[in-house]
């Protein structure tokens, strides 16, 4: 029986998993089945049974089920117990349910291929949700120099920052405790979706920063825009998309695909759609 893989989701349908994986198994020999499942709201662990009693071998996981995902799973790599959240599920030899999640290091490494320095660099994250939550560990791995996360509720920010002070120079706290200049600037808020921006001073950016959208379409977000109008090097989550599923197709198959191509197909199609 052929390995099958899906990502779960409710709404499933949009999801861009299903293409960059068939892309990925193309490019590496790999002969799987990937396809989107929509699963009911009231029983993910149902619907990830069912799966695995169906061929089901792994599965990545999107809104609003990577917090349930987290907790059916019997054991977690470090960076899933940090975050809370588990993206990538792993059936192992046993029937045992491994949960990781490749978001963090998905973004990180967009920016490192890029050309983007974390280490010794001031970052800034907009946003306290899970979706930020879920980069903390592998971003404070980087060695930055200080790490501030800005919210619209500061406490958020501040708890949220609170639990990851053993692993680097990190705080918390609302847009108003925002002190520039940053070198990186990384909006892991969904302000873009209802095209809001956060408010923030016209001093953000270093010379030579980088501002990082998690989000992505189309169109530049109005955060890209207005960081773009200060001078700052812009990228979208587009990359963060396709390395976090370059991941999580590591960990089922143990080939690494070449993102670069992948990427290209994905970003032709926005700009088709
Ligand atoms: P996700 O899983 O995508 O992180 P979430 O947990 O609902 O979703 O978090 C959404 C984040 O976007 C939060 O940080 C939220 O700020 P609050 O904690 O103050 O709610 C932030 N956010 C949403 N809409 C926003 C807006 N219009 N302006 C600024 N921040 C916004």
């Amino acid at each position: 029986m052929i390995d099958r893989y899906c990502v779960f989701g409710h709404p499933v349908a949009h999801s861009r998993s299903p293409i960059i994986h068939a892309a990925f198994a193309e490019q590496t020999g790999e002969a799987i089945d990937y396809t989107a499942i929509e699963a009911p709201l009231d029983d993910f662990a149902g619907a990830w049974r069912a799966f695995v009693a169906e061929g089901g071998r792994g599965a990545n996981v999107t809104v609003p089920f990577k917090e349930e995902a987290f907790r059916l799973c019997d054991t977690l790599s470090r960076r899933a117990q940090r975050a809370r959240a588990v993206n990538t599920l792993i059936l192992g030899g046993n029937g045992e349910t491994y949960g990781d999640t490749t978001d963090g290091v998905g973004l990180v490494r967009d920016l490192v291929d890029h050309g983007v320095a974390l280490e010794g660099a001031r970052i800034l994250v907009l946003g306290a949700g899970g979706a930020v939550r879920g980069v903390l560990e592998p971003l404070l791995a980087t060695r930055p120099a200080s790490l501030f996360v800005a919210n619209r509720t500061a406490e958020k920010a501040a708890e949220l920052a609170e639990d990851f002070t053993d692993l680097g120079d990190i705080a918390g706290g609302g847009f108003d405790a925002v002190a520039g200049p940053f070198d990186v600037v990384i909006n892991g808020t969904s302000a873009s979706l209802a095209g809001d921006l956060p408010p923030l001073p016209e001093d953000l950016f270093a010379a030579g920063a980088t501002a990082y959208d998690m989000m992505y379409g189309a169109e530049p977000t109005v955060f890209l825009q207005w960081a773009a109008e200060r001078g700052a090097r812009c990228r979208d989550g587009l990359g963060m998309l396709v390395e976090q599923a370059a991941e999580s197709f590591f960990q089922w198959r143990g080939k690494r695909p070449d993102t670069a191509p992948v990427r290209e197909l994905l970003r032709r199609s926005l700009s088709a759609s």
